[in-house]
């Protein structure tokens, strides 16, 4: 297992991770403008994790306003080997449903106006990344596995939809994500995914079923936010018994 630095950046619902033995943090400096807020540094059973909260630690950065560039550069920049994304979803797959895990496979952008590029300005030289599978095998075979391992039910195929927000959708439009072939729909997965690649640093989701998407099953009449921050509090305690797993926790043979 190497003990080198894991990031994990949380979206709604994961604003810290308690169970981070925290040594610092640091508001990372970047050419790209600021992170949405300090990095916390520390330990889970020994392997170093940095921790950034993609809202900010106040829940105050909507969407389309997080800078994806600073976040992910102040991660590469202080050492990170690996980044895992948690981010809440909305679920357009009938079987899928509040309160579910899924490692999504796949990624359809319908995000606009984002900076989505490291490479830009007079400057810079046309660079075209491989994005046909964004998300990296590795790592997401390594987040398989600890849930595997920690019993905890995770759905291993979904093409994630990232939409812009920060409203959330029409039913028409959850309609046409579904025709596309999109299993559940988020609003942050894109450029983060596409700005790692560039950096060369694996990047793998997980996705937690808020709602049903719109117009779906117990959505038909609405989405109550009050109902979403709800489920999300019970998932996210799998999703740290997870990231335990995965960095070692419980492994006798980890010093
Ligand atoms: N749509 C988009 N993003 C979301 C949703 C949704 O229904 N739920 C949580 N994030």
């Amino acid at each position: 297992m190497m003990s080198e630095m894991l990031a994990v950046i949380g979206g709604s619902g994961l604003s810290q991770l308690s169970n981070l033995d925290v040594s610092h943090r640091e508001v990372v400096r970047t050419p790209y403008g600021e992170p949405s807020g300090a990095v916390t540094f520390g330990e889970i059973c020994g392997r170093p994790i940095a921790f950034l909260a993609r809202h900010g630690y106040g829940h105050t950065i909507p969407p389309h306003e997080v800078n994806y560039r600073a976040n992910i550069w102040a991660l590469c920049k202080r050492g990170a080997v690996g980044i895992i994304s948690v981010a809440s979803v909305g679920s357009i797959r009938a079987d899928l449903k509040p309160g579910d895990l899924v490692i999504p496979h796949q990624i359809i952008d319908y995000t606009w106006g984002r900076k989505s590029s490291f490479h830009e300005g007079p400057e810079c030289t046309l660079t075209h990344i491989d994005f046909t599978e964004p998300y990296d095998n590795a790592l997401r075979e390594q987040l398989l596995s600890a849930a595997g391992a920690a019993g905890i039910p995770v759905s291993t195929v979904a093409v994630y939809a990232a939409t812009q927000g920060p409203r959330l959708e029409t039913a028409a439009e959850i309609n046409r994500l579904e025709r596309d072939g999109a299993d559940v729909v988020g609003m942050t997965g894109m450029p983060e995914a596409a700005l790692a690649r560039e950096m060369a640093v694996p990047y793998a989701a997980i996705s937690v079923v808020a709602n049903y998407a719109a117009g779906r099953a117990d959505s038909r009449q609405g989405i109550s936010f009050e109902a979403i921050q709800d489920v999300l509090h019970e998932s996210m305690g799998h999703v740290r018994t997870i990231i335990e797993k995965m960095v070692g926790c419980g492994d006798p043979n980890r010093p």
